[in-house]
């Protein structure tokens, strides 16, 4: 009986250190100037484009409200202004660094996402008031940058 019950607490310590460890690494957004320094000609390229300008397309009292936000800015953070590298690679904070980047393969399970082509439509869809149709054939030649 009380062998168990030493066993059930030490089984919910280790799932609580195993919790928190999952939560450390969970990756956080950078910004583009992280990805700059190393990326200058997709940073070249990307800063002519409308969705490097996305937040400042919003009018002042549009930028304030949560709801239109959420496709101008990158991930939930309001500091990160536009559609930034990370809005369509993922969160860099643990793939940043050279010594993860140069493996792509490990860049990729520490949250890069190398070709993004199917996260477009999370914010080009008719949830945006200004919504067009969307097709990838013929929007990324705009925006295409590197290769
Ligand atoms: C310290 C330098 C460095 C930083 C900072 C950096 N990268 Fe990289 N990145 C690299 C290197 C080196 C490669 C590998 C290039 C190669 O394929 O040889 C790479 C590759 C990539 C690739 C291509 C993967 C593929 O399929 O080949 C993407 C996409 C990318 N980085 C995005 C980013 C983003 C987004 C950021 C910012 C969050 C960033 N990188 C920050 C150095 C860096
Ligand atoms: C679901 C994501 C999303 C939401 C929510 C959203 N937008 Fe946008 N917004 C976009 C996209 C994507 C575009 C590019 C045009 C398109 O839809 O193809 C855009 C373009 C715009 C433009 C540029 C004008 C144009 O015709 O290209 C303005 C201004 C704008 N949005 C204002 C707003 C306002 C105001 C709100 C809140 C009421 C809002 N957006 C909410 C995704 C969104
Ligand atoms: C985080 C939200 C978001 C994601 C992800 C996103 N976009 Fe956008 N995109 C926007 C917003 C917002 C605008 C409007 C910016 C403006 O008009 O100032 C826009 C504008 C554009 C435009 C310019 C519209 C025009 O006709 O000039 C193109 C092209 C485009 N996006 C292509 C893409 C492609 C291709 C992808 C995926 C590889 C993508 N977008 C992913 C939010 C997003
Ligand atoms: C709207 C989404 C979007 C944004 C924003 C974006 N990318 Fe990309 N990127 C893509 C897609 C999609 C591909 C894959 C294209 C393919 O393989 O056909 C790509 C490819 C790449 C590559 C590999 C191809 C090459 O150029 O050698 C690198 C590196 C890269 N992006 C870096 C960046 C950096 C740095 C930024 C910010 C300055 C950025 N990207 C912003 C969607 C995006």
């Amino acid at each position: 009986m009380r062998l168990t019950r030493v066993f059930t607490v030490l089984a919910t310590m280790v799932a609580i250190t195993a919790m928190a460890y999952t939560a450390k690494a969970a990756p956080t957004y950078v910004g583009v100037n992280q990805c700059k320094m190393c990326h200058m000609k997709q940073y070249n390229v990307w800063k002519d484009t409308a969705h490097a300008k996305a937040f400042d397309a919003l009018k002042p009292a549009d930028q304030a409200k949560p709801e239109c936000i959420k496709c101008h800015i990158t991930g939930d953070n309001k500091e990160l202004k536009g559609v930034q590298c990370e809005a369509c690679h993922g969160a860099g904070s643990e793939y940043k660094s050279f010594a993860v980047m140069k493996n792509v393969k490990e860049a990729e399970a520490k949250g890069l996402v190398p070709k993004p082509v199917n996260v477009c439509v999370k914010c080009h869809n008719k949830n945006s008031p200004n919504f067009k149709g969307f097709d990838f054939n013929t929007a990324w030649p705009k925006i295409k940058h590197g290769l």
